[in-house]
């Protein structure tokens, strides 16, 4: 089976189809939705369109797999699948890198730079495999009588993923179910469906059961929320929106899914008066601009210490200017489209919005429009100066790359503040002061902080979020934990 890019006899527009139990299928509605390129707006594909029938089959195809073929494999050949996986992402990394630029604009030095995580991420979750296990446990009833637990795959996944990275996001979400024996329906946003759907088909040449993955693109509102309420579900693992974040613990509640959730934030990042400038300069502007600003860590709130604001601010934006803008096929872009027109008209909306509230553009605030940028979404790196962390633009995600300075005079004020937001997913610190980082470190209420550096992940460093940024981790030693269930079995010897 070959689903790429191969142009559809009729029409000059590639088609994507559904993967479900192992066959490229229509939608059963015979539905389609575009997918294009947000540079340039050229459309990319024809895909089908998922909806609630479509999910139905995915979903007893999954079950089907779970309790069939699936279930026999041991560890080591699910590690084998997972191995044979991560070399086949590997010799197709181009292309799969390639798609993620054209589908949803990421500049494609940004892209390739992510190979080590991607293959990171698979191989570690291939190591998983073999290191799930259940305890023998000591008890107090009389006579003779052993306890353990056994570890059991929690059964069918529903992973519903947002378009900002779709090569790792979905391997994020492939992983812990491959490696604990669960299935998985998987519905990628609609914005970028292409990554997710060749991953599929990697996963079928490497030898991975038919049924075990299914891919359903759709759109939210449809395929999304009838995976996330779907009883044959049993745990739903989604990243997105907070809003989106609200519907899917609604929706869980017909079953009592487990839900996992990663849901962005709006998160601080605090730069002493001592810090290196010269790391800190780039490091906080890369840790906002980065992907656009579509990364739901991001650090999209510099609060920054008094004697050194002016400064800073001077240095950071001055810094947003000297960033190249571009299409993402361009190996010297630094800085890409937004995904789409929505995207753009929100960023812009935000942008309008800080500064009716009294904010001061020191870099950017402006769409692009001219020469070659005039078919696609972008919008200049901007630094809004002069921000109060009450305002609209400090506390909600605005997910572009917009930047929102804030001053502060001592740490007290600069953890209450980092903490005034319904959020907690990231943080940053630059200072060259041991017992500041440690004391800030400390007083952020979020899933990470990094110090003197930012944004970097790695597959055994646990990542989630605080608060309104959601419920458990990907990555590190127990994320598999959240597609396990404990069995205690008690057993009378004498
Ligand atoms: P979204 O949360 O609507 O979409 C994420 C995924 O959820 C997509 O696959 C979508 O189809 C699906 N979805 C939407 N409604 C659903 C429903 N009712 N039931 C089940 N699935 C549903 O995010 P969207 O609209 O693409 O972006 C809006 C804002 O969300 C962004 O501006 C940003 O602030 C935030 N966001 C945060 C992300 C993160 O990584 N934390 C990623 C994407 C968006
Ligand atoms: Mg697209």
């Amino acid at each position: 089976m070959t689903l790429s890019l191969a142009p559809a006899p009729s029409a000059g527009v590639p088609t994507r189809r559904l993967i479900i139990d192992g066959k490229s299928v229509d939608a059963l509605s015979g539905r389609t939705f575009e997918t294009r390129n947000p540079a340039t707006g050229e459309l990319l594909a024809s895909v089908a369109e998922g909806g609630a029938a479509d999910v139905d089959l995915a979903v007893a195809a999954a079950r089907r797999a779970f309790e069939g073929p699936w279930s026999r494999f041991t560890p080591f050949q699910r590690q084998e699948i997972l191995l044979k996986f991560a070399d086949l992402v590997e010799a197709n990394f181009e292309e799969l890198t390639m798609t993620d630029v054209l589908d949803m604009g990421a500049p494609i030095t940004f892209a390739r730079a992510r190979k080590t995580r991607a293959l990171g991420l698979i191989r570690f979750y291939a190591g998983m495999c073999t290191t799930i296990h259940g305890e023998t446990l000591p008890n107090s009833f009389p006579g003779e009588v052993f306890t353990y637990t056994l570890k059991e795959p929690v059964g069918v996944v529903g992973a519903i993923t947002p378009w900002n990275a779709p090569l790792t996001s979905t391997i994020w979400k492939l992983g812990p179910v491959l490696a604990t024996g669960c299935t998985m329906v998987l519905k990628p946003a609609e914005d970028a469906p292409l990554t997710a759907l060749r991953l599929g088909e990697l996963l079928l040449e490497a030898g991975l059961p038919e049924g075990v993955v299914n891919v359903v693109p759709g759109f939210g509102h449809d395929a999304g929320a009838a995976l996330a309420a779907h009883m044959g579900v049993d745990k739903v693992a989604f990243t997105g929106s907070d809003v989106t974040g609200r519907k899917i613990i609604e929706a869980s509640k017909g079953n009592i899914k487990r839900v996992t959730l990663e849901l962005g934030g709006k998160s601080p990042d605090v730069i002493f008066a001592d810090c290196d400038m010269e790391l800190a300069v780039p490091g906080a502007g890369m840790g906002v601009f980065a992907n656009t600003g579509q990364i739901c860590c991001a650090g999209t709130r510099l609060l920054i210490e008094r004697p050194i604001y002016e400064e800073f601010v001077e240095r950071v934006s001055a810094y947003a200017r000297s960033l190249k803008v571009g299409a993402g096929i361009d190996p010297a872009t630094q800085i890409g489209p937004v995904v789409n027109a929505t995207q753009l008209e929100r960023v812009a909306g935000y942008i309008d919005v800080g500064l009716g509230e009294g904010a001061v553009a020191t870099a950017g605030g402006k769409r692009l429009t001219e020469g070659a940028l005039k078919h696609g979404y972008f919008i200049e790196p901007t630094v809004l100066s002069g921000v109060n962390n009450d305002m609209r633009v400090a506390q909600e995600e605005i997910f572009g790359p917009v930047a929102a300075a804030i001053p502060f005079d001592t740490l007290e004020e600069a953890a209450a503040i980092s903490n005034a937001t319904p959020f907690g997913l990231g943080g940053g610190v630059w200072t060259q002061n041991v017992a500041t980082a440690h004391r800030m470190a400390k007083a952020i209420r979020s899933g990470t902080v990094w110090v003197n550096t930012y944004g970097g992940l790695d597959p055994a460093v646990p990542f989630g979020g605080y608060k309104a940024s959601g419920y458990g981790r990907e990555s590190g030693l127990h994320h598999v934990d959240a597609y396990l269930e404990t069995k205690a079995v008690v057993m009378k010897l004498a």
